[in-house]
Order: C-alpha cells, then sequence, then structure tokens
C-alpha cells in the first residue's frame, strides 16, 4: 500500500470527520495520455501556475512495481502482488518545483522509479483489477485543497469521474521515441530508435487493450496532440480551456 505524507492524511483526517471535504470537493483537472505525451512536464507546470497538488499517477504504480520486486512477489499472481503491497508501504513526500521524492520505509526509491524495469513491472501489474482498486483510495487522497492536476491513464474515466476538466493529451509514436531518447542521451544512456518505438508501441498496446481500466479518453475530454507543441503552449491550453469551464 502506498500513502501521502503524514501531515497529509491528518488533514485529511479532520476534513473527513466534518464531512467537509464530500460537501465540497476541491477541483481536479486530469491529464491522461500515454507515456512520452508530456503529461509529467505539463502536469508540473501547470501545479506550479495554479498552486495545486500534483498526482503522478504512474509513480503509484511505479512504487507498487517496486514493492513487489522488493518483496519478491510473483508478479503474473494478484495475491501475491496484493500481499506485497499490503506489506511495504511507499509515501510521497512533494518538493515544491522539484517533484516527489518517493520512499519505501527508509529507503529513497524516487530513482528507480524511472527505470524501464520498473515501467514494465508497474505496466504489467497494472492490467490486474484487484492492484487497481487497491491503489485507488491513495490516488484520491491527493485531492487536496486549493485544487489538484491529476496525471495518468484513467485519472477523468475511472479515478476523478467528476474532474472540472479532463485533458486527453498525446503525440505520435516517432516524437514520443524521439522525447525519450534525449531524455535517456541525457543520462548518458544510448538506444536506437527502433527500439525506443517498439517499446512504446508494445506499452501502449497493453496500456489501452487491458480489460480494466484502459487508456483511452473520457468522452468528455479535450483531445490535445503535443507532437508539435511546446510544454507552455499545451500549459496555455489547457489553462484557457479550465478558464471557461
Ligand atoms: O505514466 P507512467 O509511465 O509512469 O506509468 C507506468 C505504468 O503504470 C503504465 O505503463 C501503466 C500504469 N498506470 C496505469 O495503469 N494507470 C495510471 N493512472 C498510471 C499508470
Amino acid at each position: 500500500m502506498t500513502s501521502v505524507d503524514a501531515d497529509k492524511q491528518a488533514e485529511r483526517g479532520a476534513k473527513s470527520s466534518t464531512g467537509h471535504e464530500r460537501d465540497d470537493l476541491p477541483p481536479v483537472i486530469a491529464i491522461d495520455g500515454p507515456s512520452g505525451a508530456g503529461k509529467g512536464a505539463v502536469a508540473q507546470v501547470l501545479a506550479n501556475q495554479l498552486n495545486y497538488h500534483l498526482l503522478d499517477s504512474g509513480a503509484v504504480y511505479r512504487a507498487a512495481a517496486i514493492i513487489c520486486k522488493k518483496a519478491g512477489a510473483d508478479i503474473s499472481s494478484e495475491s501475491s502482488v496484493l500481499a506485497a503491497l499490503d506489506a511495504f508501504q511507499a509515501t510521497f513526500h512533494p518538493q515544491g518545483t522539484d517533484g516527489v521524492v518517493v520512499m519505501i520505509g527508509e529507503e529513497n526509491i524516487t530513482n528507480e522509479l524511472r527505470t524501464q524495469q520498473t515501467a514494465e513491472i508497474a505496466s504489467q501489474i497494472a492490467v490486474m483489477q484487484p492492484i487497481r482498486a487497491a491503489l485507488l483510495d491513495e490516488q484520491r487522497s491527493f485531492r487536496q485543497p486549493p485544487g489538484l492536476i491529476a496525471d495518468g491513464r484513467d485519472m477523468g474515466t475511472v479515478v476523478f469521474p467528476d474532474a472540472q476538466l479532463k485533458v486527453f493529451l498525446t503525440a505520435s509514436v516517432e516524437e514520443r521515441a524521439n522525447r525519450r531518447a534525449k531524455q535517456l542521451k541525457e543520462k548518458g544512456i544510448e538506444t536506437t530508435m527502433a527500439v525506443l518505438m517498439a517499446e512504446i508501441d508494445a506499452r501502449d498496446k497493453r496500456d489501452s487493450t487491458r480489460e480494466h481500466a484502459p487508456l483511452k479518453a473520457a468522452h468528455d475530454a479535450l483531445f490535445i496532440d503535443s507532437s508539435s507543441l511546446s510544454i507552455e503552449e499545451v500549459v496555455d491550453l489547457i489553462v484557457n480551456a479550465a478558464s471557461s469551464e
């Protein structure tokens, strides 16, 4: 299981004891789409600009993947994965404009979160409905005043169906592979476009054809293709759309 900071939990407990949170839920801007579409960067800029909280739901799944690895769970078995998630806890510590530090107990797993192996395991356990259900409350707990930017695959369709604004952000496979190649190069990792495109294609297929909460645009989502847009241009489109809601 995962949890946000203890102080946030205390705040949450206080609110739910008054029933306030249920009556007057903070607004959510849901940003869904495939990996590499620029969701993470756009969500971070938006959260800074609007002073909203930020949920990187992929990080919740990735932390669950690392928990499975550390616990030696059999990732093809729902019960084995659930037992691992029951035994260990990941905590999320927002660092302002510098993203989030993720810990399992005393161990900082922030760097491990971004490896290809972690992404693969996350994508595999994310197909299992009981795992998705186990991570649902945790994701919803990030909804705190004054509002939340939620980045993921099913933010507008499943986790926050009442979001004030739903965005489906995508980009061509070529452009997403280009962006990934650039990120990897900065880390000194060389790879080929063919390999990257094949990896992106395989993950897209798994994420969008899975039975439970597949990657798809909510029927009321604003569709944005970021292939030839800068982060700032995408942010402006979203801010304009949110203010006309
Ligand atoms: O966005 P990401 O690459 O960090 O996500 C890693 C994996 O987690 C992704 O392949 C599918 C899964 N995921 C999901 O199923 N639902 C979400 N809302 C976010 C991520």
